[in-house]
């Protein structure tokens, strides 16, 4: 399942040439920096997080807060560690999800907790966390510290209630619920901290926007676990059904299904690649992907609507970008 190299946000999307190779020097600043900022003086912790950064990821996060930097008025470099830093957390938080998942694929690789055990992907992770906390201490504000620090509280209480509804039917309130916290409030954070290093004192306005953002990339990621390319995706389709997880695909056909078929499947601790094969595909056919991404248009437009009241420039044109990969991604 090797993932295609040179797609994602560096591969599309762009309106000119100039743009383009500005947008690639960004994304080489990130990916350089990712690699200098991790230097643990244990081998394997370098070994395992290492692993981890250079098996991909689109970058959206740092990009996103350095664009929103920029958009804010602010040099664009100095949200760079920033960044860098929220990066680091997104890749912890995949460390530890991929061992509470017992995931095997991430990226079109194995995953660490494969590779190098579950203790050491989690410990990894845990180094990695506290490696973003310093960058924040080094170049952020106590404010941020703050707000990154809720965030990741948010994103492990998510994690906890995603848990403790494995097996069951939840309701759209607790889907969302769900998502927010542990996808949503990091993007939240990433346009919230780059505009505050950027000037730009409507905290809660900027966070709503990555909320949003956030929201629309997890209803996306839904979407392709169902319907989605694993040569594309990097990780095979049908394994929130696998581990009894309601997503919003199956949550906006629910009414036209076999309720006890689906309950079954879900609640099941192993249930068979046939069946899940089965209710995959009656979810694609009675339109479940369609409405999961009408849902997601409709949060995106909202974002959209509060970038387009910036002032222009080339960040906030870049920005925009970014959001129309983020609705129309296979990846
Ligand atoms: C992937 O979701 C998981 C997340 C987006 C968040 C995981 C958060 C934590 C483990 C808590 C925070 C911890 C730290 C150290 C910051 P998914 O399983 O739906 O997606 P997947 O298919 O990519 O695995
Ligand atoms: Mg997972």
């Amino acid at each position: 399942m090797e993932r295609a190299r040179g797609s994602g946000p560096r591969g599309r999307g762009f309106k000119s040439r100039r743009a383009q190779k500005r947008k690639m020097l960004l994304l080489d600043r990130i990916e350089e920096r990712l690699l200098k900022e991790l230097n643990p003086k244990v081998r394997l912790v370098l070994e395992t997080g290492r692993y981890l950064i250079e098996s991909g990821g689109k970058r959206l996060r740092p990009l996103l807060t350095v664009l929103f930097c920029g958009m804010c008025g602010g040099d664009s470099e100095k949200a760079l560690p920033l960044g860098v830093g929220l990066e680091y957390i997104h890749a912890a938080s995949l460390l530890h999800d991929d061992v509470v998942d017992g995931a095997k694929h991430r990226r079109g690789r194995e995953t660490a907790n494969l590779i190098f055990g579950n203790e050491v992907a989690v410990l990894t992770g845990d180094y990695m966390y506290a490696k973003a906390l310093h960058l924040f201490a080094t170049y952020g504000t106590m404010d941020m510290i703050r707000l990154v620090s809720q965030v990741v509280m948010d994103m492990a209480e998510a994690q906890v209630l995603e848990l403790s509804k494995v097996g069951e039917i939840i309701s759209e309130e607790e889907y969302f619920r769900i998502i927010d916290g542990k996808t949503g409030v990091l993007f939240g954070a990433c346009t919230a901290v780059g505009g505050m290093a950027g000037g730009c004192e409507d905290k809660d306005m900027l966070f709503d926007i990555g909320l949003r953002i956030g929201r629309t990339f997890q209803l996306i990621d839904d979407l392709l676990d169902y319907a989605g390319d694993p040569s594309r995706t990097g990780k095979p389709v049908g394994n929130d059904l696998r581990e009894g997880k309601t997503t919003y695909p199956l949550l906006s056909v629910l009414d036209l299904l076999n309720r006890e078929f689906v309950e079954r499947i879900l609640s099941s601790p192993a249930p068979s690649h046939e069946d899940i094969d089965t209710l995959r595909k009656q979810v694609i056919d009675l339109g479940g992907v369609e409405k999961t991404k009408e849902r997601a248009r409709r949060e995106i437009e909202k974002a959209r609507e509060a970038i387009l009241s910036f002032p222009d420039s080339e960040f906030k044109e870049e920005i925009l970008r970014i959001t129309d990969f983020i609705i129309e991604r296979d990846l």
